[in-house]
């Protein structure tokens, strides 16, 4: 059945950013309903949500609608889900207090469906002891936050208050709306993500343009499905998601080493850290020195890393699944078929990195699941999130089999 969404909109800056939401939620038939404050109204029109939602967006408590009898409280029953975003410092101090004085303030009260809010405003106004100890309360209360992100704000300032990535918003939704099935329940799941770095003296090092955000994703997944994740993470900019086991490692002889010590203990291992094939011989102890001409050359001699998933794959225990990436530029099938061997996998994810929307630094991929058993799937452009999905599915259908 078709899940109805109530998208609450106040006065934020970011109130414009909500139309992508709104947008995204539409192309996945899940039913919207706009809901804008007096505020919101004056940063983005009502027509603007009216075109992408498909039905008239509700602002104005007081006038009369056709489709619902009493219409915040109509409105207020049919949600499967309501959305606050952006939440302004003032709309939380209302929901805070129970305070019913417009429509959006008095569906809020009227629901029991699960509420989801989204903190956007200046850094100070969000950090503001009497904003926290609302949020605090809300949150006692039942309320969903997301933290807002940090970076440049409208008003200038550079700090936390930024509305998170429509992507991330869009997954929380979905995760509300369909909660994850607990199949991971009970395995214990092994990911690395990230570059690994080798040293070329002790300030310089050669790493990849490997970012970690679909290894990040992998194991933000297996965790929302029960499993107890090993996170093994060479350098990235990324957070490491709370509930899980971190370890942070530098080179690929070290995360080889990590996972080497932890494989028997793993139900599950998946490979996806941009591993670099090389190392310096012999990294310099002290920094190298440039002449001041600039005109020396430096000449380094490289040696192979370890293959990670090779040495795991040669000591595979029996039912541990194991899963590789496969970025190529070209032949992909056949060079991903050549690593699943290789490599002792039972899939691997394969991707042409040429392609727009897939591989490196992209918050997208294009990529074929391909089995041991000769099984080709091929999936569309999808964000990480989606894909790691995909990746987990295939994995639990394996471990069913
Ligand atoms: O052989 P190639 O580097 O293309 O294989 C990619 C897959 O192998 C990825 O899953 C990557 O994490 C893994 N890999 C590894 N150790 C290496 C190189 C790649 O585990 N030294």
């Amino acid at each position: 059945m078709t899940k109805k969404v109530g998208i609450g909109i106040t006065g934020g800056i970011a109130a414009y950013k909500m139309a992508d939401l709104v947008s995204k939620l539409k192309k996945n038939d899940i039913e919207v309903i706009v809901i804008m404050t007096e505020a919101a109204t004056r940063f983005i029109t009502p027509l603007t949500f009216r075109t992408l939602s498909g039905r008239e967006v509700l602002h104005d408590l007081w006038e009369q609608h056709d489709e619902w009898k009493v219409k915040h409280i109509g409105v207020a029953e049919e949600l499967d889900l309501l959305v606050i975003a952006p939440a302004s410092a003032d709309f939380i101090a209302k929901m805070t207090y129970g305070l019913a004085d417009d429509l959006l303030s008095t569906i809020v009260l009227a629901t029991t469906a699960p509420v989801l809010v989204v903190p956007s405003m200046n850094t100070n106004m969000y950090l503001n002891p009497v904003t926290q100890e609302n949020i605090e309360k809300l949150i006692s209360r039942g309320y969903r936050f997301m933290d807002p992100d940090t970076g440049l704000l409208a008003c200038g300032v550079s700090g936390q208050g930024r509305l998170p990535e429509i992507e991330d918003i869009y997954e929380q939704i979905i995760n509300l709306l369909n909660p994850p099935p607990q199949d991971l329940q009970g395995k214990r799941l092994m990911v690395n993500a990230g570059t690994t770095c080798e040293d070329i003296d002790p300030v310089r090092f050669i790493a990849n343009r490997g970012t970690g955000k679909m290894g990040y994703c992998i194991a933000e997944e297996a965790l929302k499905r029960g499993a107890e994740v090993i996170l093994v993470s060479g350098r990235t900019h990324l957070e490491p998601p709370p509930g899980l086991e971190f370890i942070p490692v530098w080179g690929a002889e070290e995360m080889c080493q990590v996972m080497r010590e932890r494989q028997a203990d793993c139900d599950i291992i998946i490979g996806a850290a941009a591993v670099g094939d090389f190392r310096v011989a012999q990294a310099a102890d002290q920094k190298i020195k440039k002449t001041d001409d600039g005109s020396q050359r430096l000449v380094l001699e490289l040696v192979g890393t370890p293959d990670i998933l090779k040495t795991l794959g040669a000591s595979k225990q029996t039912g541990q699944i194991m899963v590789g990436f496969a970025a190529e530029t070209e032949d992909v099938l056949n060079n991903a078929k050549k690593k699943l061997k290789s490599k002792n996998l039972d899939f691997v994810v394969a991707n042409d990195v040429t392609m727009e929307g897939a591989g490196f630094a992209c918050d997208t991929n294009i990529v074929t699941l391909i089995s041991l058993d000769g099984e080709v799937v091929s999936l569309p452009k999808m964000s990480k999130q989606e894909v790691a999905r995909a990746i987990i599915d295939k994995v639990v259908s394996l471990l069913n089999n």
